[in-house]
């Protein structure tokens, strides 16, 4: 009988260096954190969003550790991510990892949801998703194959999985919805694409920092490993999944959120 294989070793297996990663809304947040990870990681980073300033300010922070490029781009129009792709196409022949991050929340009491807040949540949190990955499909599968297929990782959350406790609800709609796209796209583009949810629990970031600030400590210890996410828990899933060693996972909703959905 001969040797099975020898094992790849793990600096091949979770390899991302010379990938090329877009993260929408990479300039501050969970976004940064995962831009980040894949800027250490020698990949070659294109981060994304609304404002001139913010771009700037995230490609020059970035831009200390390795290879980051950003474009500015409101992805909450199909016109917008339409848009988007054709300035990443300018400059790149194929996009290895897409990170549809951007995203946007809403909370008010039950009354106070009307159509124009519902329509921004949906508009860039489902819709945002959905056009972005269709317009950069062309680059995503330009050296994709069966075995080594390109990914594509949405930022869901696990206000999709539990209920949540504030009053969110079209952001709440919105991340199931996510979570139910990427199975549904994971299905369509196999075998050359992969496509998966990452589900956080609380990280800082702006659109977490009233909540955190009201009740950080209380969330921190309802959560069974009794603290809230860091930047190295948020690159760390999205590395993995975009590395050899992430391949042969597709249409997986992944809670990366100290137990808070998983375990209650
Ligand atoms: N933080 C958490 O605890 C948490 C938990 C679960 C899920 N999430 C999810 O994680 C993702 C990032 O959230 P975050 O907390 O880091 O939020 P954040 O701090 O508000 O960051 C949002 C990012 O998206 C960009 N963005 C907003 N609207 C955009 C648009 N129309 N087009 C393009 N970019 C846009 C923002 O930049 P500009 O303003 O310059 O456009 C910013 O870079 C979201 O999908 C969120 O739902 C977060």
């Amino acid at each position: 009988m001969s040797d099975p294989p020898a094992p790849t070793p793990p600096a091949e297996l979770f390899s991302v260096a010379g990938k090329t990663v877009v993260v929408t809304g990479g300039t501050r947040g969970i976004g940064l954190m995962i831009a980040g990870g894949f800027v250490a990681a020698g990949a070659s980073v294109i981060v994304a969003s609304r404002k001139a300033e913010a771009v700037e300010a995230a490609v020059a922070s970035l831009s200390q550790y390795g290879a980051c490029t950003g474009i500015v781009a409101d992805l909450s129009t199909e016109e917008g991510a339409q848009r988007f792709a054709g300035a990443v196409g300018a400059d790149h022949d194929r996009v290895d990892v897409l990170v549809n991050n951007a995203g946007a929340t809403w909370g008010a009491p039950l009354t106070e949801h009307d159509t124009a807040s519902w329509d921004r949540v949906l508009n860039l949190n489902v819709q945002g998703v959905f056009h972005t990955t269709v317009a950069l499909l062309p680059l995503l599968t330009a050296g994709a194959t069966a075995g080594e297929p390109s990914r594509v990782i949405n930022i869901g959350s696990i206000d999709g999985i539990q209920v949540p406790i504030l009053e969110s609800y079209s952001y709440s709609a919105s991340k199931a919805a996510v979570h139910q796209l990427t199975r549904h796209l994971a299905k369509r583009l196999a075998p050359t694409v992969t496509v998966n949810a990452v589900a956080p629990g609380p990280f800082e970031s702006k659109m977490m920092a009233a909540t955190l600030e009201s009740f950080g400590e209380q969330i921190a210890e309802s959560a069974p490993l009794k603290r809230i996410g860091r930047p190295d828990d948020m690159a760390g899933v999205a590395i993995f999944l975009a590395s050899r060693a992430g391949a042969y996972l597709t249409g997986a909703i992944i809670p990366v959120d100290g137990g808070i959905a998983t375990l209650h």
